[in-house]
């Protein structure tokens, strides 16, 4: 899409959010809200994307480390209006459409802001605002509507009458403007409302005002789109994405026995047959395989990978590890750094201890090794194949355990 740029609007504090973080940073099923609306914007084929940072820019720019996105500076928050106007030099040699978010807006339908360009494309508006209908509209700005339809102005809760305050229909805050007109407009916004801020939503008013054609796409409901600006509103937008997340595995082939009860983030992997138990707790970049079961009760942290056939079972944790096909690690074990082969039974209460105090090492088991319960393996560490270790065993660091042989004791011996 070569003729729409992207500004996201990121730099507020989200004072509402009682947070040292900006409200940008925070995650909904693992990834910031600020990537979230990031994605959206790539999803519609958008190429030039901008956003606007301020509270906190290093965290903001952390957070997008990995997109190829523009960044400039709010350096005193003064209102949505003045953020827009900051970004104003990144898009100087720019003639298309300037899509406008909040980076705190989120939706999870995929076709939205496709939806939205069409829209604008066929109307010829010099701008157009992207509204929806709440029941519980409190908080946004409610688009006021003459007795013949058309908008005359969007008027923030705090600005708002009485009556106006009644009004469902409201502003989702994601906007296209032509760029012709904008920034000049911009210029000319005034602080005229209760926070004395420079409000974007004023310059949506100017082009009322100024008899200049606008559209108004109305998207029903069910789309859902909504701001966050608390965390109530976070924790709604999680639970809604996580069922989403959740039916979609479902749909590949995955049985989660209870989706209300499961946690798994944006951007895992799970193959087909493989049932996930109640009360798992699955972050991003994890790749699980075919025909496994996982859970109940336990955590799969980032950057493991579990292979086909294998069970994790209750009170497991795994944390950046490799397990192989087959593999059984059913009850109360922590594998951190590890890599495991195929066919090895991790027995009940086995610990890879990987954390000395200062760094971090790591445990390498190999295929149909057999380690007893209760074993502690100290990192860094070499478990031969089909290798054993007998209940209770500890045993010290480097102390590798040979092929086909067995480690016993406290610290462990090594026996035929
Ligand atoms: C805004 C809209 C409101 C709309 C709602 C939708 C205005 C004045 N109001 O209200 O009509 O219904 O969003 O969710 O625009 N930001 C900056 N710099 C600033 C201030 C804010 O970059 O100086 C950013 C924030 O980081 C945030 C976004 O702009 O991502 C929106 O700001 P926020 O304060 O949340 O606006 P709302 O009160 O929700
Ligand atoms: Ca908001």
């Amino acid at each position: 899409m070569k003729d729409i740029a992207a500004v996201i609007l990121a730099a507020g504090k989200g004072t509402r959010m009682k947070s040292a973080l900006p409200k940008v940073v925070h995650k909904v099923c693992g990834v910031p809200l600020i990537l979230h609306v990031v994605r959206q914007v790539k999803r519609a084929g958008i190429k030039k994307i901008v956003v606007v940072a301020g509270y906190r820019k290093d965290l903001v720019v952390d957070c997008l480390k990995n997109e190829r996105v523009e960044i400039v500076e709010q350096a005193r928050q003064l209102g949505t209006g003045h953020a827009l106007l900051v970004s104003a030099q990144k898009l100087r040699s720019f003639n298309g459409d300037i899509l406008v978010l909040d980076g705190d807006v989120f939706f999870e339908d995929k076709t939205v802001l496709r939806q939205f360009f069409t829209f604008h494309a066929k109307r010829c508006v010099e701008m157009s605002i992207l509204t929806t209908t709440l029941d519980n509209p409190f908080g946004y700005g409610r688009i006021v509507r003459e007795s013949n339809e058309k908008v005359v102005a969007i008027r923030e809760e705090l600005d708002a009458t009485p009556s106006e305050r009644k009004i469902k229909e409201i502003n989702t805050g994601i906007y296209l403007f032509k760029s012709k007109n904008l920034f000049s407009y911009l210029k000319g916004v005034k602080k005229n409302n209760r926070k004395k801020e420079y409000y974007l939503t004023s310059v949506v008013d100017m082009y009322l005002q100024k008899q200049k054609n606008v559209g108004c796409f109305n998207i029903d409901g069910t789309h859902a789109i909504l701001g966050v600006n608390d965390r109530v509103q976070l924790s709604a937008i999680q639970k809604s994405l996580q069922a989403v997340i959740i039916r979609e595995h479902q749909r590949k082939g995955v049985t989660v026995v209870d989706p209300a009860n499961t946690y798994i983030e944006d951007g895992v992997a799970i193959g087909r047959d493989t049932c996930i138990y109640p009360y798992t707790y699955i972050e991003k970049n994890v790749r699980i395989g075919a025909g496994c079961t996982i859970g109940p009760f336990c955590k799969i942290c980032s950057h493991s990978f579990i292979k086909d056939d294998a069970h994790i079972g209750s009170f497991v944790e795994i944390v950046r590890s490799r397990i192989g096909q087959k593999t059984r690690i059913k009850h109360l074990s922590y594998i951190g750094d590890a890599t495991i082969g195929r066919q090895v039974n991790i027995g009940a209460g086995t610990i890879t201890a990987n954390y000395d105090g200062i760094k971090k090492h790591k445990t390498k088991i190999g295929d149909k090794a057999f380690i007893g319960s209760d074993t502690i393996l100290v990192a860094p560490l070499t478990v031969g194949k089909e290798a054993k270790t007998g209940a209770g065993t500890v045993v010290p660091k480097g102390r590798n355990i040979p092929r086909r042989r067995t480690a016993v004791g406290i610290p462990a011996r090594i026996i035929k």
